[in-house]
């Protein structure tokens, strides 16, 4: 069985105040065994100081945004590269708030995951649909086109795929079980046709309003190799609490 990933995306929160929390899930994660790999993906200006904190831990850290290139006349933007020289083994790209607020096409996507694989980073790719597309039926279809577009043809054994439905980020609010699992069944479908052995060991993970309380069912369903948990991951009980019930499947 492919061990669990539990990634938090703490989006644009934190400052040094909070690295209390952060240190309080590298203590934990030394509990969460050899079947959970905890990470942390906090804003970029606190990853070096996060890194610092982790090492001697089993706490990875990730960043939320590349750029494609590794170096150049790129204002305010951070490479691959950088992300890697800070301490982030990993790095969230393509997430709905950035697709929403930066435009990010799914072309850009993969030239950003793209650019993380050389690096010699994780890609940890996300792709979901509005409630207006699920409400219409075109969920599948338009994963789908988000998975053909965003997912580079490069080491598998460097992507995560995060399946975040736009509709139950930060509202409390989920698929069903049985629609996470199809969801999850499809992207599995994808992965191994687009890259045959190598995409049976790609995590897929769930993201959107996974909490503790749903923690547990959630990361019991088939292909449901972990969570990329935001509002939930800035706590480190609440946190620690869904790495534990990830320890339990
Ligand atoms: P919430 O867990 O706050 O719904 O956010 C999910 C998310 O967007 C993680 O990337």
């Amino acid at each position: 069985m492919m061990r669990k990933l539990i990634a938090g995306n703490w989006k644009m929160n934190g400052t040094a105040a909070d690295l209390g929390e952060a240190r309080d899930i590298a203590d934990g994660a030394r509990d969460a065994g050899s079947d959970v790999t905890v990470m942390l993906c906090p804003p970029a200006t606190l990853i070096d100081r996060m890194a610092g904190m982790a090492a001697g831990t089993p706490l990875l850290i990730g960043g939320q945004d590349c750029h494609a290139s590794q170096t150049g006349a790129h204002t305010g933007d951070i490479s691959a590269r950088m992300l890697a020289d800070a301490g982030a083994s990993a790095v969230i790209l393509g997430h709905s708030e950035r697709r929403a607020d930066h435009g990010e096409s799914n072309g850009a996507v993969r030239a950003k995951a793209e650019a993380a694989v050389r690096a010699g980073l994780t890609a940890i790719i996300c792709v979901g649909e509005t409630e207006a597309q699920r409400d219409a039926g075109e969920a599948l279809a338009l994963v789908e086109a988000q998975l053909d577009g965003s997912v580079p043809q490069l080491d598998p054994s460097r992507l995560v795929i995060a399946y975040e439905p736009v509709w139950a980020i930060g509202t409390g609010k989920t698929p069903t079980a049985d629609d996470i699992a199809a969801m999850h069944h499809h992207i599995r479908g994808w992965l191994t046709g687009r890259l045959s052995a190598g995409g049976s060991e790609i995590a897929i993970l769930y993201g959107g309003s996974m909490k503790p309380g749903n923690a547990a069912e959630i990361l019991s369903l088939a292909d449901v190799d972990g969570g990329l948990i935001g509002g939930a991951s800035l706590k480190a009980a609440d946190f620690l609490a869904i790495v534990a019930a990830a320890k339990m499947k």
